[in-house]
């Protein structure tokens, strides 16, 4: 932290004038869970090109399991700043973010400011540096659910129109941003940096102790308000969980949302047949379930490209998806909000019946070397 304080003061006193408008200044936003491996591996990369560079976070996720530890395992330095919004209304926290982030800007002047993935943070950190006409690049740009129920499919489009430089995962995504008349050199297909965070970390979470794991098993993960604050289909889910349990064991980390909802309902989470419920879980600690599970059931977008990147059978609880390519070549079937159709399917993997799949086209763990190397020429 000191360090990187020294190195700020430096780049602005002690360098000459040409050396200062040489080093280019990247400013990152991040603030929710999802965002911290997004960011990642674009820092390592822009590092090893010797940008200076600002870590901004929102504070939009805050419990130590949801936020502290990624910063860890991750190899990213602490946020250089912390907005510390927390919770509230969507409308509450993004003006939050808007008004707090809008001075850091001020006073740090970045030449490019990176904002990641589809939440309220991305949101409103672009549109601040709209406003002060400061460069915005979006890391995963023009993914689409076309469900504008959705608010991330609506902090999506805002954050598009309004950036002037879209780093795309995948063809599907260039698509959807010509047809929404976004000019073509804007648009850079350079692959997934989650999975770039996937590729580098991968050995070290084969290696992490995971005692008392049941040798099959099923892994959980839900939290989107159209699933858990609907009483009735999260009752369902939970119950075709609990039966499934008694053949295939289901491990459950659970999201705080999550778990205020499945108090409300009145079930017990520590009791458990078969169904474990878990506390929210590290990356590797995440990512050494996700390799030996059976089967992952969620309603998630990260974790339906990282069971595509893996070949692990993946279920998504959702009518729509904004990652097709997962559905379309990769491992993950769109279930729609359906506990019968879940009770189905998992029939099928408990019976070895499995999709076949591939590897969508640059999901190679170098997605962020191509986004330093476009960023920095
Ligand atoms: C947000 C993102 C979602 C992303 C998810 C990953 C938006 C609109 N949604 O949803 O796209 O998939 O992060 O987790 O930005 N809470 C805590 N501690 C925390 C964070 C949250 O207890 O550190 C609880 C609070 O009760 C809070 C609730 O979780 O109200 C929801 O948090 P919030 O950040 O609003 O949205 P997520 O559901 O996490």
């Amino acid at each position: 932290m000191l360090k990187r304080k020294l190195q700020f003061v430096e780049r602005i006193c002690n360098l000459s004038v040409k050396e200062a408008w040489l080093t280019m200044h990247i400013l990152h936003v991040v603030g929710a869970r999802p965002n911290f491996m997004k960011a990642a591996p674009v820092y390592k990369a822009l590092l090893q090109r010797d940008a200076f560079q600002t870590i901004v976070h929102t504070g939009q996720h805050y419990d130590a399991l949801m936020s502290d530890v990624f910063f860890q395992e991750l190899g990213i330095p602490t946020p250089d700043v912390n907005l510390q919004v927390g919770s509230d209304t969507h409308a509450q926290q993004t003006a939050a973010i808007i008004s707090r982030f809008e001075p850091v800007l001020l006073e740090r002047k970045p030449d490019w400011v990176l904002v990641y993935g589809d939440v309220n943070s991305t949101v409103a950190a672009a549109i601040v540096c709209a406003k002060l006409l400061i460069p915005i690049a979006h890391v995963e740009a023009g993914l689409r659910s076309f469900d504008r129920t959705m608010p991330e499919e609506v902090n999506r489009v805002i954050v598009d129109q309004i950036s002037d430089m879209l780093f795309t995962p995948s063809e599907d995504g260039n698509v959807n941003l010509l047809n929404e008349g976004i000019a073509k050199d804007k648009i850079k297909l350079v692959g997934n940096v989650m999975i770039d965070t996937l590729v580098s970390l991968l050995p070290k979470a084969r290696e992490q102790p995971l005692p008392d794991l049941p040798k099959r098993f099923a892994l959980v993960t839900l939290h989107r308000p159209a699933n858990v604050d609907d009483e009735i289909f999260l009752r369902d889910i939970l119950q075709v969980l609990q039966d499934v349990g008694r053949d295939l064991n289901v491990l459950f980390p659970v999201h705080p949302r999550t778990r205020q909802r499945i108090s409300a309902l009145g079930i017990d989470t520590g009791k458990n047949n078969g169904l474990y419920f878990m506390e929210p879980l590290s990356y590797l600690q995440f990512l050494a379930l996700q390799t030996r599970a059976e089967v992952v059931i969620t309603d998630s977008g990260g974790i339906q490209e990282e069971t595509t990147y893996l070949g692990i059978p993946c279920l998504t609880l959702r009518d729509n998806t904004e990652r097709p390519i997962t559905t379309e070549i990769g491992t993950n079937i769109l279930l729609g909000r359906d506990a019968t159709r879940l009770r189905e399917e998992l029939g099928k993997i408990n019976s070895g019946i499995r999709k076949s799949s591939s590897l969508p086209p640059l999901w190679d763990g170098h997605a962020s070397e191509r986004i330093a190397s476009i960023l920095m020429g």
